[in-house]
């Protein structure tokens, strides 16, 4: 009987819509910028531009695709794109729960998941210190920062991949209890913050 109540509140939790536009600001004297995607919801049909993390992107094409998951085989699309990888060896890190705070493990291994498998470029608009939130679930965010004063294109999402994982072995460690948030600068001024938000 509990767990069937469990089961059902659990359902409830995750039918719940989620508000995109409450978002945080990543770190302090940030600025919130959304990121726009070019997309498209049809093989056939014309480009998109969307904005949100990706889940709101996802969850749009769907609306408006209800086969979207089936006509766009991004596991078999991002195999390409995942191979130009980002190298953060040695690039500065902050761990910290009181700044970032706490990590939901589900959350990370979706991020890398949608992130991974989603085609084209990030965008980055000027900065310094313009945030934009790229994913969200379970109250886990992953943002990525431009510290240029100009726009910044990544080489592609799997870039964004690399600097969760970097964050992810060294604020976390393998050690999944009461994990912490962390930053982490890429040479080229940009960094990525995986953080406890609101999704
Ligand atoms: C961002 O997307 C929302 C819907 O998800 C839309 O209402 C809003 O106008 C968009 N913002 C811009 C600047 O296009
Ligand atoms: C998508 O592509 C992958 C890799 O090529 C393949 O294993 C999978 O069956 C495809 N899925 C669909 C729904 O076509």
């Amino acid at each position: 009987m509990r767990s069937i109540l469990l089961y059902i509140l659990l359902a409830v939790v995750r039918a719940a819509p989620s508000p995109s536009h409450v978002d945080i600001v990543p770190i302090p004297g940030a600025t919130v910028v959304p990121q726009f995607w070019d997309v498209q919801a049809f093989l056939d049909g014309p480009t998109l531009i969307l904005n949100g993390t990706v889940q709101d992107i996802h969850k749009q094409l769907l609306e408006i695709n209800p086969n979207y998951d089936t006509d766009f085989n991004h596991t078999a699309v991002a195999t390409g794109d995942l191979e130009k990888r980002t190298d953060f060896t040695g690039s500065k890190v902050i761990c910290s729960r009181a700044i970032f705070g706490h990590l939901n493990y589900g959350a990370y291994k979706d991020s890398l998941t949608y992130l991974g498998k989603h085609p084209g470029r990030p965008h980055m608009p000027p900065g310094p210190r313009a945030c934009s939130r790229v994913s969200c679930s379970y109250n886990t965010g992953v943002y990525i920062c431009n510290d240029t004063p100009t726009d910044k294109y990544l080489i592609s999402w799997g870039s964004v991949v690399d600097g969760l994982q970097y964050i992810w072995a060294k604020c976390v460690a393998g050690i999944l209890v009461d994990m912490q948030g962390g930053q982490v600068f890429h040479s080229t001024n940009w960094n990525v913050i995986l953080r406890e938000t609101n999704c």
